[in-house]
């Protein structure tokens, strides 16, 4: 059987992280997976985690498994952090989940199994597994438009537009509450009344993914999509990762949420979500959920979180205004000031995936086939070298 299995494509994000290892070239640049780098390049565990585990280690006394929807402190402190004061909690039907992606698996699977095949919409670009996902899952994706023509602003009016003319009821859309993956372009807070209100109208369900909270303004800006969603919507699903802003990539720790008309709703789809998990991975692993909820509960840790996701955050804005900067002192034709305005890790280049695959050959940079650059992997070392070779690539 097997010999007949063809080879499946490389992934456009993580097979460039394996050939990225794989280089022996002492420069070479990762600015492909959206991971945080400090100046030195590291991903670093952050203090407040390193803490917690402590904490943990000292305190654990069991290794058995958790409940199929995880460690109901992690699931309370979860659902506060993005939605508290936004909705009641008794609304939300929540499941620990391993990182965002696998939050976003399970609420494709319960969608797909308690409804009759709703289609998701994704934003063109979206993240790549979005539609792998929502397919694996049976659901069929449309696209609406998001980046405009000129690739540093949103097509706000294409986007309202096909919402309104093909937007059916039970439609899922899938929207990102802030940094968007891959642009970095979010719509403001005007923009999000009106694609609340748009899509309310519709009767479409809204499925947000909440991969990069605090990356944005901070934690409490970072939640101004969640407030209009809410605003106008009973009923939406919300995704949410702790792989970055707790840079927990490894310990795959996130949060699905679905956010129901009333506690009684919320019991039962919490049932619905249960059976999905458990036909997958059966129950979460407790490590990185355990840490989030340590940190969340305990007044001091959550403060130090606050400060190093704030240094995090801080650090991006000053590789962003960096890299436009070095971009002018490498003589770039192209005025690179637009990135200022984005959030997030992710900024598009505008690097065409010919120029992309120069930069790797030539170059050892390595960039996602679209152009999206992780600034997050821009240190003060390797900065003017990447400039230089992106400008030798744009200029040429
Ligand atoms: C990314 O877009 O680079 C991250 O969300 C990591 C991933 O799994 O693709």
């Amino acid at each position: 059987m097997f010999e007949a299995v063809s080879a499946a494509p490389p992934d456009p994000i993580l097979g460039l992280g394996e050939a990225f290892l794989k280089d022996p070239r002492q420069h070479k640049v990762n600015l492909t997976i959206g991971v945080y780098k400090d100046a030195q390049g590291q991903t670093p565990v952050l203090d407040c985690v390193k803490k917690a585990e402590t904490l943990i280690l000292d305190q654990e006394k069991s290794k058995g498994y958790l409940g199929i929807d995880g460690l109901s402190e992690f699931n309370r402190l979860a659902a506060e952090l993005s939605l508290g004061g936004i909705v009641p909690l008794s609304r939300i039907a929540v499941a620990q989940s391993p990182g965002g992606t696998g939050a976003l698996k399970v609420a494709a699977d319960f969608l797909s199994a308690n409804f009759r095949g709703p289609r998701v919409w994704c934003s063109n670009p979206t993240w790549p597994n979005h539609i792998s996902l929502f397919e694996v899952a049976g659901l069929s994706s449309q696209i609406y438009p998001y980046l405009a023509a000129d690739k540093c602003s949103i097509d706000f009016a294409s986007l309202l537009d096909k919402v309104e003319r093909e937007g059916k009821v039970g439609d899922v859309i899938c929207l990102h509450a802030c940094c968007h993956n891959p642009s970095g372009l979010d719509p403001d807070a005007q923009q999000w009344a009106e694609i609340a209100e748009l899509t309310a109208a519709r009767g479409m369900l809204p499925l947000i993914d909440f991969a990069y909270h605090g990356f944005g303004d901070g934690l409490e800006e970072d939640r101004v999509a969640l407030k209009a969603i809410a605003d106008k919507h009973e009923e939406f699903i919300l995704c949410s990762s702790f792989s970055k802003n707790f840079g927990l990539y490894s310990e795959r720790v996130g949060a699905v949420m679905a956010v129901c008309k009333d506690d009684g709703s919320a019991e039962r789809v919490s049932s619905r979500i249960k059976q999905a998990v458990r036909s997958n991975y059966s129950n979460p692993p407790r490590h990185g959920g355990a840490i989030v909820a340590t940190v969340l509960g305990n007044a001091t840790l959550r403060s130090a979180w606050e400060l190093e996701l704030a240094a995090m955050r801080n650090r991006i804005h000053d590789m962003r205004s960096a890299f436009v900067n070095g971009m002018k002192e490498a003589g770039c034709d192209v005025d690179f000031s637009f990135l200022l305005g984005q959030k997030g890790m992710f900024s598009f280049s505008g690097l065409t995936p010919m120029q992309v695959d120069w930069l790797r050959t030539e170059k050892a940079v390595y960039i996602v086939g679209s152009g999206r650059i992780n600034v997050a992997g821009i240190t003060p070392g390797n900065l003017m070298p990447l400039c230089q070779a992106i400008t030798e690539a744009m200029n040429s």
